[in-house]
């Protein structure tokens, strides 16, 4: 099913002032958090908020697809994830392990480039093959990269870079003095992308819990209340208009990065335009 043809006239229209104005992220990040309160909050089980949070997951990837965002990294499962109990963890498996197998050939059809970081070692057997599977059918398309982070952390991915490293400085492939930001940032599992512009955070909780370290040195983050299985592609162009809005000054003075670009105000009109469209 290709995602243009269910789009509402609504919210093709909103897509068009957000493409128009430009200025969008090139690289999302999303630390997808609160599930589990979404669902305790309804009376649901922990098991119904991450089929929920999957719905959310469906609508982000088209709508940031449509957008023409270049990049979109979805945090999925931490390192840390695998210390909840077995049963959740089995669950989250499991849904992996469905989502992968119904969603591959949409994504394919719609041009999306589906990987993933972190340690794929500890995942199910079934799973690193639905990834592998998925990796080779997408490797070639050119629109959205949709990575998830699986089994992953970014403390664990900088200790495994600098192990690498050390390997190659031992069979003299790289010496000391070449270590620099740009050959360390290739040893990351994120090398070749963009650094993330941009980190969304769901349900209010103002951390990174291990999601890309080094990568979010300068990446804007965002963060909402709304729990992840809420947050669906209305609270997506909230959150890209308030990152237009933002003066990004990588350590230079606002007076600097004013005469280099003049960027100031356009965005509230904007977010106007959008409200209205949304019958807000
Ligand atoms: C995010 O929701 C999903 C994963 C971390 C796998 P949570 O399961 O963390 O939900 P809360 O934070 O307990 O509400
Ligand atoms: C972060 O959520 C990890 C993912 C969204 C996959 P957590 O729920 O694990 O984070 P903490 O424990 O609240 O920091
Ligand atoms: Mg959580």
């Amino acid at each position: 099913m290709s995602w243009v043809k269910e789009q509402s006239p609504e919210d093709k229209i909103i897509q068009e002032e957000i493409i128009k104005e430009g200025n969008l992220p090139r690289h999302i990040a999303v630390i997808m958090d609160g599930n589990g309160r979404w669902a305790i909050e309804r009376g649901l089980t922990r098991t119904e908020g991450h089929q929920e949070g999957i719905e959310s997951v469906r609508d982000i990837v088209k709508a940031s697809s449509q957008i023409g965002i270049k990049y979109l990294t979805l945090y999925a499962f931490s390192i840390e994830n695998w210390k909840r109990p077995i049963t959740e963890v089995g669950v989250l498996m499991k849904l992996l392990e469905h989502y992968l197998r119904q969603e591959l050939n949409e994504l394919h059809e719609n041009n999306v480039k589906l990987q993933s970081i972190g340690k794929s070692s500890s995942l199910p057997k079934v799973v690193q093959k639905l990834l592998h599977e998925a990796n080779e059918t997408t490797k070639d398309n050119t629109g959205l990269t949709l990575t998830l982070a699986l089994s992953y952390s970014g403390r664990w991915d900088i200790v495994r870079a600098v192990q690498m490293i050390a390997l190659d400085v031992r069979r003299g492939k790289v010496s000391p003095e070449d270590i620099n930001e740009d050959l360390f940032s290739s040893y990351l599992q994120t090398t070749g992308m963009p650094y993330p512009d941009f980190l969304i955070r769901t349900s209010g909780e103002m951390r990174l819990s291990n999601f890309l370290l080094w990568e979010m040195a300068y990446g804007e983050m965002y963060i909402t209340d709304k729990y992840w299985p809420e947050f669906r592609r209305n609270d997506l162009y909230d959150a890209l208009i308030n990152f237009m809005n933002r003066e990004r000054r990588f350590g230079k003075t606002s007076a600097q990065v004013a005469s280099e670009k003049d960027t100031k105000q356009k965005d509230t009109y904007l977010q106007r335009v959008v409200n209205a469209i949304k019958g807000k």
